[in-house]
C-alpha cells in the first residue's frame, strides 16, 4: 500500500499512477510486460494507430545522437481493426490503463478512428496524434495549424465519449496557443511534447542518414525544451497536462511535475533502461515522503505557483 496518493484524473477516468509510457516507445505493452510489472504504471499509450495498416517509411529509420535519438518510423502499425482484434484483448490483461494513440491523414479519418474505438471498453482514453513529423498527410501538418487543431479536436470529441488528450508538436512558435486551441475545442487534456524535427548526414556517403531525410529528435537532449513548454502551457491550461520529452530518471520526472505536469510519459528511456518507469515511481514516492507531500498532485506547478506567491508577497 502506497503512503502517497499517486493518482490523477482526466475527464471521468482515474489513473492510478502519474507515470505512463509514451506512444511509439512501448508497442502495446506486451513485450515490456515480460520484463517489468507494467500494472504499476498509470497507463500505456499505444503505438500510433491509423485506419489502415501502415508499413512506415523506407530506409534507415533510427539514428542515435549524442544525447538522444532521431526516428522516422512513419507510423508503422497494424491498423485499428487488427489492434482491436489481435492486441487489445492481451493489452487489457496487463492491469494498467490503455490509451489508444490515433493518427489520421484527413479530418474524416480522425473521426472514423474515434468512432471505431468508442465501443472498446478496454480503451480508457484517446491520445490524438497531430504532431508526428514523419508522415506527409495529417500529423505535424495538422498540429502546426491552429485551425486544424480545433477541427481535429472537434471531430474526435464528436465521435467519442472517452477522454481526449491532444498530443502537441513542439515545432511551433508558441505552443501555448496550440494548447489553448485544443482546450477551447473540447480537449480533456494535452500531452507535450512530441519530437523536435532534426536530421543527420553520413559524411562518407554525403547523404542524409534517415531514409525520410528528416526525423524526430527525442531523449535527454530535448528535456530542457520540453520542460520549458510544460512550464508555459500549464500556467494557462485549465485541463490536465501530461509532460514528456527526455525524462530519464526520477529527478527529471519531479522537475516536470513541479513545472506543472499532472502526469508524465516516458519514451526514449524505455529502450535503454526498461525498468526506469518503476524506478521513477519509487523516486517520486520517496521525494513526496521526504518533503511531506501526501499526494503527487500537490507537487504540480509548484515551480511557478511558488514564484507567483513570492512575487505577491514582495508587492504587498
Ligand atoms: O514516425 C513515427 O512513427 C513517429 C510518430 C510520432 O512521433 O508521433
Amino acid at each position: 500500500m502506497n503512503k502517497v496518493d499517486h493518482s490523477f484524473t482526466i475527464g471521468n477516468v482515474k489513473f492510478n499512477n502519474t507515470v505512463l509510457t509514451a506512444s511509439g516507445t512501448y508497442g502495446f505493452g506486451l513485450e515490456f510486460a515480460k520484463i517489468i510489472d507494467v500494472s504499476r504504471l498509470g497507463g500505456i499509450a499505444t503505438k500510433g494507430l491509423s485506419l489502415e495498416p501502415k508499413k512506415g517509411n523506407p530506409g534507415e529509420r533510427i539514428y542515435e545522437t549524442p544525447a538522444g535519438m532521431l526516428n522516422s518510423i512513419g507510423l508503422e502499425n497494424p491498423g485499428v481493426d487488427s489492434f482491436k482484434k489481435d492486441y487489445l484483448p492481451e493489452a487489457a490483461k496487463l492491469g494498467t490503463k490503455i490509451i489508444a494513440n490515433i493518427s489520421g491523414s484527413s479530418l474524416e479519418e480522425y473521426g472514423l478512428m474515434a468512432e471505431s474505438l468508442e465501443s472498446e471498453k478496454d480503451v480508457a482514453a484517446l491520445e490524438v496524434n497531430i504532431s508526428c513529423p514523419n508522415v506527409k498527410a495529417g500529423g505535424m501538418a495538422f498540429g502546426t495549424d491552429l485551425k486544424m487543431v480545433e477541427k481535429v479536436t472537434e471531430i474526435v470529441k464528436k465521435n467519442t465519449t472517452k477522454p481526449v488528450i491532444i498530443k502537441l508538436s513542439p515545432n511551433v512558435t508558441n505552443i501555448v496557443d496550440f494548447a489553448q486551441a485544443a482546450q477551447y475545442s473540447g480537449a480533456d487534456a494535452v500531452s507535450l511534447i512530441n519530437t523536435l524535427m532534426g536530421m543527420a548526414i553520413d559524411i562518407n556517403k554525403r547523404k542524409p542518414v534517415l531514409g525520410n531525410v528528416m526525423g524526430g529528435l527525442s531523449g535527454p537532449a530535448v528535456k530542457p525544451v520540453a520542460l520549458r513548454m510544460v512550464y508555459q502551457v500549464s500556467q494557462k491550461a485549465k485541463i490536465p497536462v501530461i509532460g514528456m520529452g527526455g525524462i530519464s530518471n526520477p529527478r527529471d520526472a519531479i522537475e516536470f511535475l513541479l513545472a506543472g505536469a499532472n502526469a508524465i510519459m516516458l519514451g526514449t528511456i524505455n529502450f535503454r533502461e526498461p525498468q526506469m518507469p518503476l524506478d521513477i515511481i519509487e523516486g517520486i514516492e520517496k521525494y513526496c515522503l521526504d518533503n511531506g507531500f501526501n499526494s503527487v498532485q500537490d507537487l504540480v506547478g509548484l515551480a511557478w505557483k511558488e514564484e507567483k506567491h513570492v512575487k505577491t508577497n514582495r508587492c504587498t
